[in-house]
């Protein structure tokens, strides 16, 4: 076979908010990307792999301020934090950057000059909504609302979820702080805009032309394309963290602004510190051609695919050949939940559970397509102990053992095919592997596995092993297939599971270099004694993973990007006070039930009644015109202006009554008891809509 002509390939993973830790969610990201990487290494290509933290932004700002420090300290302190969860999780970067290092506020001043000399950028006058609270204008993400398009709730300030509607924060309805929890001010202020209108025509060209999935380029091509591209707007004033724009003093570049070139500056300080040539990788200049690769997640796509070329394209460099997008993760089929125990951060896996099983489980959801991906626990650790354990390290733990002594025959025998069998369909899952469709690999591997061990069943070792000296060379030949399949095995599971694949080449064959060595059996080399490979994952583990995820979601208020609510103050204790100083009712029918009619409802304002000591007014809406008038008695537990825009749940046919400040019609339920003072007020999940009734 010649050898495959070398590529050059860059590789990068979205850059993590410096603002919260690696959960698993991220870690769908990072791990297909450094999957992605490892393949492309073993396969001799020069392959780098770059990301950086993403250290800008007014929700760092925001969480010094409240801790007392500065940000630089906040920064570099979650960056040993996820370079620690990265490093557990065997993701191997090349190089790992900051958008706050040097390198990456040359490049921004380079490519804000190319913009500039373009005539890219205007200046405007904005409306942004401003936190009078937190003392700052809010980023998009820090404020949510109702969508003004199709009025689906709890939406981000930038874009909506539902519809995929894009417009400014101060568009929302009912707009929410989440920085304070309270009802945002629309102020006016100078902003930067780039007009990426301009290059429209070459951005219809580019997101055809091979790049994407045809499906993002028709989401591209329907949602944004097909009319006039909005300026974006580039600029934030102080106070904001960041860099301060060179020609604009007092003017800071919006995250989103350096974070893509963050790729850019990772590449510059790994050629600095490797002599690699920044102009190869990013500039055509005349040597082999690079091809850049980015990892994303389906939340980013538009800045990836739209901003992100056009930046590069005024700037003049490279374009990416690819922007490989992924969905979302779901653990246990729903969005994770601090609640639930299903908001797992990386390092409290770390601690319970194996790393390398959650990359093999991972690989074998991801299918190159931008479906979401549901971590399933109890899936999980049958698909693991049954794949991992059950068929690849069992193929070595019951062979291995008969060769310590001899070491492999010293001619490969005979093995009705197998070994080239799976050779053959090497170039197969090679292919999977390129298109991202590591799930194909997989099942492909594991069908080999499932075939060397019908061999081992069959031809029963531990027979011939009690059968004496006269079987001992038929069992040195079946423990000689049985080691080399499993190392094959293992070059093809290289990429995903790297720890497999050093202790199958200390086993047996020494360490595993290439891709090509699943073409060529091995004999007459040393076996090492075997050492156990991998262990069962117990139900015990994902128990204790989930228990301690509720912990960490009441300990750490950092978990979820910035938010600074919803975190109570003190562990739950479950003491089962509440429930003893109120016994429960006497038993109701569910006709009985039926006839209350709880509705979902979201409070559309709220004031204070300055006369009722317990009292707020409330208007909730259960959806179009449909409103009601409550008075709900949590005064003093809960600020007005932070309730407005937020669902509860309602009793929606209660009788209204007079009451001495108004008529009240319904009751909005909250819970109370002994053990901890105060009224909770419920909230559905996200995705409910106010008029949903509750069954
Ligand atoms: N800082 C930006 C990216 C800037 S790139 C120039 C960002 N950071 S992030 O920390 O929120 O997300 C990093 C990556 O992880 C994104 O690609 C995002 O889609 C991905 N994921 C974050 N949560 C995820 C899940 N729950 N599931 C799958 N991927 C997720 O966005
Ligand atoms: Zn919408």
């Amino acid at each position: 076979m010649p050898p495959p002509r070398q590529r050059r390939i860059l590789v990068t993973s979205a850059l993590p908010y410096a603002n919260g830790h690696i959960h698993l969610g991220h870690l769908v990201e990072y791990i297909q990307t450094d999957i992605f990487v490892r393949f492309q290494k073993l396969r001799g290509h020069e392959c780098i792999y770059l990301c950086a933290d993403d250290t800008h932004g007014t929700a760092i700002m925001i969480r010094a301020r409240a801790e007392g420090r500065s940000e630089r300290e906040l920064i570099a302190e979650m960056r040993q934090a996820h370079l620690a969860d990265f490093a557990g999780f065997q993701v191997a970067f090349d190089h790992y950057g900051s958008t706050d290092n040097p390198a990456n506020r040359r490049l921004c001043g380079e490519v804000w000059e190319s913009l500039r000399q373009r005539g890219l950028v205007v200046s405007r006058e904005v409306q942004q909504l401003f936190d009078a609270t937190a003392g700052t204008f809010l980023a998009d993400r820090f404020v949510k609302g109702t969508c003004p398009r199709c009025r689906t709730a709890d939406q981000y300030g930038d874009t909506c979820e539902q519809c995929g509607a894009t417009y400014a924060p101060a568009d929302l309805i009912d707009p929410v702080s989440t920085l304070s929890g309270s009802r945002p001010e629309v102020r006016s202020a100078e902003h930067l805009f780039v007009t990426i209108e301009q290059l429209h025509e070459f951005l219809a060209a580019w997101t055809t032309s091979g790049s994407l999935d045809p499906r993002i380029a028709n989401y591209l091509a329907g949602h944004f394309l097909g009319e006039p591209l909005r300026d974006w707007d580039v600029s934030r004033p102080a106070p904001y963290f960041g860099f301060e724009i060179p020609d604009a003093p007092g003017h800071y570049w919006y995250v989103w602004f350096d974070a893509p070139i963050g790729y850019l500056a990772a590449t510059a300080e790994w050629c600095e510190a490797h002599g690699g040539s920044f102009d190869s990788w990013w500039r055509r200049d005349g040597g082999t051609p690079a091809e850049i690769h980015h990892f994303i997640g389906k939340d980013i796509v538009y800045f990836h695919t739209l901003f992100w070329p056009a930046m590069l394209e005024a700037a003049g460099l490279a374009l990416p050949t690819k922007v490989r997008v992924h969905g979302f993760l779901t653990v246990n089929g729903q969005k994770m939940s601090k609640s639930r125990g299903t908001f797992l951060l990386a390092r409290t896996w770390l601690d319970h559970l194996d790393p390398a099983a959650l990359r093999y489980y991972y690989a074998a959801k991801l299918s190159g397509g931008i479906d979401d991906i549901d971590l399933n626990l109890d899936e999980f650790m049958t698909k693991v102990n049954s794949d991992l354990v059950g068929k690849v390290v069992n193929l070595a733990s019951r062979t291995a053992r008969w060769l310590e002594a001899t070491g492999l025959a010293e001619t490969y025998p005979e093995d009705a095919g197998l070994f080239a069998q799976a050779a053959a369909e090497s170039v197969g899952i090679a292919d999977a592997y390129e298109e991202g469709d590591f799930a194909r690999a997989m099942r492909a591997v594991m069908l080999a596995a499932d075939r060397a061990n019908a061999y081992v069943d069959a031809e029963q070792p531990w027979k011939l092993a009690k059968a004496g000296p006269d079987a001992a060379g038929r069992l040195r030949d079946v423990a000689t297939v049985a080691l080399n399949l499993f190392r094959q095995i293992a070059v093809h599971l290289a990429p995903v599971l790297p720890e497999l694949a050093e202790q199958a080449g200390r086993l047996v064959g020494g360490p595993i270099r290439s891709w090509d060595e699943a073409q060529t059996p091995l004999a007459g080399v040393p076996v090492a004694a075997f050492t156990p490979l991998m262990k069962r994952v117990e139900p015990a583990q994902t128990e204790a993973v989930i228990a301690a995820s509720k912990q960490d979601a009441v300990t750490d208020k950092n978990t979820s990007g910035g938010s600074t609510m919803e975190i109570p103050a003190t562990a739950p204790a479950d003491t089962g006070e509440p429930l003893a100083a109120e016994p429960l009712a006497a038993t109701c029918t569910i006709d009985d039930f039926a006839k209350i009619d709880l509705r979902i409802a979201r409070i559309v304002a709220a004031e204070e009644v300055p006369e009722a000591k317990k009292l707020l007014k409330l208007t909730v809406s259960l959806g179009g015109d449909a409103t009601r008038t409550v008075f709900a008695g949590i005064k003093g537990f809960h600020d007005p202006a932070a309730l407005v825009g937020r669902l509860v749940v309602v009793v929606a046919n209660l009788a209204p009554r007079q009451m001495k400040f108004g008529l009240s019609e319904g009751m909005v339920v909250a819970a109370s008891g002994a053990g901890a003072p105060g009224v909770y007020l419920l909230s559905p999940d996200s995705g409910a809509l106010p008029g949903m009734r509750l069954h």
